[in-house]
């Protein structure tokens, strides 16, 4: 076997085998995403451990959980309720908990994190478990805009790192986005790609760049329907009704504000206008910023644009 075909096997085994071999998935977070993924991961055949430092988000996220698995097995298997249990307490039992990420890395084929949108927090969890995680193990961001290949330098395995991002509701939304640094190796893609097609996913490839594909779009008309809000030009139930019947949308662009987070919406703002001070389409108006300091973050804290304490 000449060098060049011995280089090329061994690539494209290593390929196959790093694509064959994600079977354990640590998910690092309980939010809204982070227990999306690890419900979705679960379902799907993997072995599953969620984790987060904070016990009361797990608790909560268990719960979360149990209700939506119960609406997909409602959905998947609506004329056989046997089959619905089966799937529901199998799914259930590939999913285990943990409250420590370092302790829960030893055996993972992929590592997905989803915790706070903070650069440093990002870069001191994948510095720790850079250290205690396998070899073979593949490290994944599911930041929603922050620049993967700034969180990947602190760790000695750039080429098996990436961004895997998902989209709310994860057991609903079919898009994957995965997001490709510089040294991100053919073998680390093709074994995400294949990964997000065993979890029921669609995947596109984007370049690590600002809010990759759909936030890049979405979050600026988000943006500009608030700007429309504050500057008077329509009733913010007439630019929901208007998107979603002009347009098709499932929802309108406040109520999806509201559904996504004011606060997560006006993180991400913030990180465009720090980095891209000369981008006027990253820019937010200021009843985002009022918002957020009243404490009103949409769905989650009950008050958003709209009311969603339910009487
Ligand atoms: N878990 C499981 N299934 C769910 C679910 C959940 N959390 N939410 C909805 N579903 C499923 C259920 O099967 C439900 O059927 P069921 O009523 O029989 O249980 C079905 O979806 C329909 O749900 P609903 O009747 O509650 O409501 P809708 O028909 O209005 O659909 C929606 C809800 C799917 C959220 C839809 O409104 C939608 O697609 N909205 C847009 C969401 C979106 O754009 N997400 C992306 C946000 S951007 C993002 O996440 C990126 C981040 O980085 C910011």
């Amino acid at each position: 076997m000449s060098f060049f075909t011995a280089l090329t096997t061994r690539t494209f085994s290593n390929s196959a085998r790093m694509a064959a071999a994600i079977k354990n998935v640590t998910v690092i977070g309980s939010g809204l995403m982070g227990a999306g993924i690890a419900q979705v991961a679960a379902q799907t055949g993997h072995t599953v451990t969620m984790v987060d430092i904070d016990k009361a988000a797990v608790d909560k996220a268990e719960k979360r959980i149990a209700g939506s698995i119960q609406r997909v097995a409602k959905k998947k298997f609506s004329s056989d309720e046997g089959e619905a249990t089966k799937f529901i307490s199998e799914a259930l039992g590939r999913l285990n908990i943990s409250t420590d990420p370092v302790a829960s890395v030893g055996s993972a084929d992929l590592v997905v994190e989803a915790i706070v949108e903070n650069i440093g927090v990002k870069q001191k969890l994948f510095k720790e478990l850079d250290q205690a995680a396998p070899e073979h193990t593949i490290f994944a961001s599911n930041t929603s805009s922050l620049p993967i290949g700034k969180i990947a330098e602190v760790t000695n395995r750039k080429d098996r790192f990436g961004g895997l991002h998902f989209f709310n509701p994860v057991p609903v939304m079919k898009l994957l986005e995965i997001i490709r640094i510089p040294e991100t190796s053919n073998a680390t893609f093709e074994a995400m790609k294949e990964w997000g097609k065993n979890m029921g996913k669609v995947s596109i490839q984007c370049k690590d760049t600002p809010g990759f594909v759909v936030n890049h779009l979405l979050v600026p008309y988000l943006f500009e329907a608030m700007a429309m809000v504050e500057r008077g030009d329509a009733f913010k139930e007439d630019i929901d009704i208007a998107m979603k019947l002009g347009t098709g949308y499932p929802m309108g662009p406040l109520e999806l504000s509201d559904y996504v987070g004011l606060d997560t919406l006006k993180f991400i703002g913030d990180g465009w206008m720090r980095d891209y001070p000369e981008q006027s389409m990253y820019r937010y108006p200021k009843i985002l910023a009022k918002l957020v300091e009243e404490g009103k973050m949409g769905v989650k804290s009950g008050q958003g644009f709209y009311n969603h304490n339910k009487e």
